[in-house]
């Protein structure tokens, strides 16, 4: 950033340096020009009221010589014939020049009285400028001077104008630097302090650091998550190890009487169960968080899943004493089959898991302003109203040692939130405790 602001300055100044210079020298020039041709009509007509060439316009040409001793400076003045003929030149011997009818200033002054022109002399890189004036006897004088052209002055000035470009350029670097530090400086201190909601220094940056701030603190709720995570399942997974553990070092020291073998091998099993579906629920888990929707889904009947589920389940809900139903009508709607299984299956399995004996759980199918609805409708013990929110959170068990008891892990709801989510539905939970809990989840026909 620093190189291209010290960049940019530098262009800048670099083309403001050159067209200024060349602009001033051609508004000079341009003055200067005009001072010249003034100052040569001036000098003309000075020349022809002066006394000496009074003398030798009176007296004749042959007096003309006598006009060199006016010549101020570089002036060079030439008297030539009606006829072009050159009568005197302070420059040169007349008679080497050749007839000057053909000189533009020469001409106008013949046909206008007077006449101007500026020729260019390349090898010198000068300009002479001529004036010509029309006397009264016909006959024409001729003021000339000889100026730098202007890629001259041009050129004399460069020596200037580089020291300029080079200060200015210096300049351009410091300005530069001190610039992008100034500019560096809140962002700086803006990555530093991410975390307090303080004002930016300039207004342009708020939307910046608005999202920065957002993704900040997502990135820190995202590493939160993933550490509670971790810490769940290292807990999770502890406790059967260590059971099982346990269990083994008893049958290890013969500590375990005869009669107690089949209680302990069932313990055994159970932790083992345990173990199996939390590590399937974190393996579930972490495919839905990888998972899109791709060219798994497909048109289904959400009727027809529900009581395949509903069929399967009967023989646990049966074991519970719970009446476990299934009732609508077909409904259409584009998801994963196994996924739509496999989500109510987990609300099957915590409508008979969280009932009272001869409870009822109920499954129903139907289409709702023109959206397909599941309902897992339970007579159970109910979720605390507080706690309704905090269901979906992955380990979250509202009574830890019923869930345990029972083998839940509290994954299932979280498995199923995602599930929902993929699809692009929507799910509510209702319950009155003691009483029961409704789960609602309301797909779309269409895809979305
Ligand atoms: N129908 C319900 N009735 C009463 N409580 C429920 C019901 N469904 C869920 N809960 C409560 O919400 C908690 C989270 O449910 P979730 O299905 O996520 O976990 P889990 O059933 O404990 O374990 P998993 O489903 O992973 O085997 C449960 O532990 C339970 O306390
Ligand atoms: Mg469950």
């Amino acid at each position: 950033m620093r190189q291209k602001i010290n960049l940019i300055l530098s262009i800048i100044a670099l083309v403001a340096i050159v067209t200024t210079s060349i602009g001033i020298t051609l508004v000079y020039y341009n003055l200067f020009q005009n001072q010249v041709r003034a100052d040569l009509k001036q000098n003309a007509r000075l020349l022809v009221e002066s006394e000496v060439f009074q003398n030798a316009y009176q007296k004749g040409y042959e007096h003309a010589p006598s006009l060199a001793n006016l010549s101020p400076g570089n002036l060079r003045i030439t008297w030539i014939d009606a006829d072009g003929t050159v009568l005197f030149d302070n420059d040169t011997n007349v008679s080497g020049l050749a007839n000057h009818l053909d000189r533009p200033e020469i001409r106008q002054a013949f046909d206008s009285g007077e006449g101007e022109s500026t020729r260019r002399s390349d090898t010198m890189n000068m300009n002479t400028f001529y004036y010509a004036l029309l006397l009264e006897n016909g006959t024409v004088l001729r003021v000339s001077t000889q100026a730098r052209t202007i890629f001259s002055v041009l050129f004399n000035a460069l020596p200037v104008i580089l020291v300029i470009v080079a200060v200015t350029l210096i300049a351009c670097v410091l300005i530069g630097h001190l610039l992008t530090k100034q500019l560096m400086k809140p962002l700086e201190v803006m990555a530093e302090h991410l975390d307090d909601a303080s004002e930016p220094a300039y207004k342009e940056l708020e939307p910046f650091a608005r999202k920065i701030r957002s993704q900040h603190e997502n990135i820190l709720a995202a590493a939160k998550s993933r550490q509670d995570f971790t810490a769940n399942v290292s807990h999770e997974l502890k406790t059967p190890i260590t059971a099982i553990s346990g269990y083994a070092e008893l049958i290890e020291n013969n500590m375990v009487a005869k009669e107690d073998e089949a209680h302990v091998a069932r313990q055994i099993r159970h932790n083992a169960d345990r173990l199996h579906s939390l590590v399937n629920d974190i393996i579930k888990l972490s495919e839905l968080d990888h998972l899109d929707r791709g060219e798994s889904f497909e048109t289904i009947d959400l009727f027809e899943v529900a009581k395949e589920c509903v069929n399967d389940m009967k023989t646990a809900a049966d074991k519970k004493q719970v009446k476990l139903t299934c009732k609508g009508s077909s409904a259409g709607v584009i998801a994963d089959r196994a996924l739509i299984r496999e989500m109510i299956d987990n609300l099957v399995q915590n409508g008979i898991r969280y009932n009272k004996e001869k409870g009822s759980c109920e499954v129903y199918v139907t289409i709702q302003n023109a959206r397909p609805i599941l309902t897992v409708k339970d007579t159970g013990i109910g979720i605390p109203q507080d706690q309704l929110d905090r269901v979906f959170e992955r380990f979250y068990r509202v009574d830890k040692s019923r869930s345990r008891e029972t083998g839940g892990t509290g994954l299932g709801l979280a498995i199923v939130k995602h599930i929902v989510e993929l699809h692009s539905a929507e799910i509510a939970i209702n319950s009155t405790l003691g009483e029961g809990t409704t789960v609602t989840v309301s797909f779309w026909a269409t895809a979305r």
